[in-house]
């Protein structure tokens, strides 16, 4: 007896998130994580280009002496961070997620994100050139600065493994390591390591010092909040679809990752930070660390385990969690553009 190829019931049961049937995989309709396609029409709502931000106002100030030695440590530290980090997310994304996801509304989503992480990796270069920096200084600060480079390496050797062409998560501990990826890049390098860099960037956006800059990252921010969201539907997703994954090992497991990622947080931190600059000094940096750590854990299921204050009240006008949570809950039409960048 022949099927029906758009029986909604058997397709909706076909569309897994990881172990699917391949040919589901080009099958859009009909959804069934209609918050996969809901995230995709929020990242293309927000499209932006970075050479769309003027910069002459940051070109004046940099070539100006009035940035501090420090102030300049700060914003060269985070250049260098992300100019190479927004990479290793794309090429995350692209040769280690994408092949091993097999609902097709969330490879639309990966599709678009792919190509914000390559818009965000254009940014720090426009930035770079916009202000006359030595791009090779930026660009190899990953292999130079050991605060940098631990950061990097953490995520990488969750990527390894999933590299190996024979990789397949039809197994429970390979789809734990896939699930270890998804925390790592998803939860831990855009939750928790791009965080302090918004943080410290915006700041100077806040004393009204390298706008250019401080707007390129408040765009970022809006793309990374996105991403953060998909990330944690997608890993709640897949343990909902394989409860059985969810062991209390694998908990304790992520949990010692997390706790490993706020210590190197915390190391980059005091690197940026030496000795402090106007409402920025690494300790009140280690206690923020902690504090989005503890939301990150919460919004995958585990608990709580710094139980830490917010340290920058001003800062949580901008980008704190029910910020996020509006972010998820905001209508597309809301924020249409990039020339209407408004946070309240
Ligand atoms: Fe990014
Ligand atoms: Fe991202």
């Amino acid at each position: 007896m022949a099927t029906d190829a758009f029986n909604q019931k058997d397709i909706l049961e076909e569309k897994r998130l990881i172990n699917g049937p391949a040919v589901s995989v080009n099958q859009l309709m009909p959804l069934k994580y209609r918050w996969a396609w809901e995230h995709y029409l929020n990242g293309c709502a927000n499209h932006w280009m970075p050479n769309e931000v003027p910069m002459a106002s940051d070109i004046e100030l940099w070539r100006s002496n009035r940035l501090s030695e420090a102030e300049r440590l700060v914003i060269m530290r985070n250049l260098g961070f992300f100019a190479t980090a927004e990479s290793l997310v794309g090429n995350n994304l692209v040769l280690a997620i994408f092949k091993h996801i097999t609902n097709a509304e969330c490879r639309q989503y990966l599709l678009r994100q792919a190509f914000e992480e390559a818009v965000h990796t254009h940014a720090f270069l426009y930035i770079v050139e916009s202000l006359g920096l030595d791009e090779r200084e930026v660009f190899t600060m990953y292999h130079r600065i050991p605060a940098i480079q631990r950061k990097d390496a953490f995520e990488m050797k969750l990527t390894y493994a999933l590299l190996d062409p024979t990789f397949s998560t039809a197994e429970p501990e390979q789809a734990q390591q896939f699930l270890d990826n998804l925390i790592g890049y998803y939860v831990i390098m855009e939750g928790i390591f791009f965080y302090s860099g918004f943080a410290m960037i915006l700041s100077f956006h806040r004393r009204n010092l390298m706008t250019g800059i401080g707007q390129q990252f408040q765009y970022i921010l809006r793309d990374e909040t996105i991403h953060l969201n998909f990330g944690i539907d997608l890993i709640n997703g897949i343990k909902v679809e394989n409860p059985d994954l969810w062991t209390p090992e694998f908990e304790r497991h992520i949990m010692e990752l997390i706790e490993e990622a706020v210590e190197l947080e915390i190391a980059y931190a005091y690197d940026c930070l030496p000795e402090g600059i106007a409402g920025l000094h690494a300790p009140a940096f280690a206690r923020y660390v902690r504090h989005i750590a503890d939301r990150r854990l919460e919004r995958i299921g585990l608990p709580a385990v710094y139980h830490e204050p917010h340290p920058f009240p001003w800062l949580s006008e901008t980008i704190d969690l029910s910020k996020e949570k509006n972010f998820f809950e905001t209508r597309v039409t809301e924020y249409r553009s990039a020339a209407t960048l408004e946070w309240d």
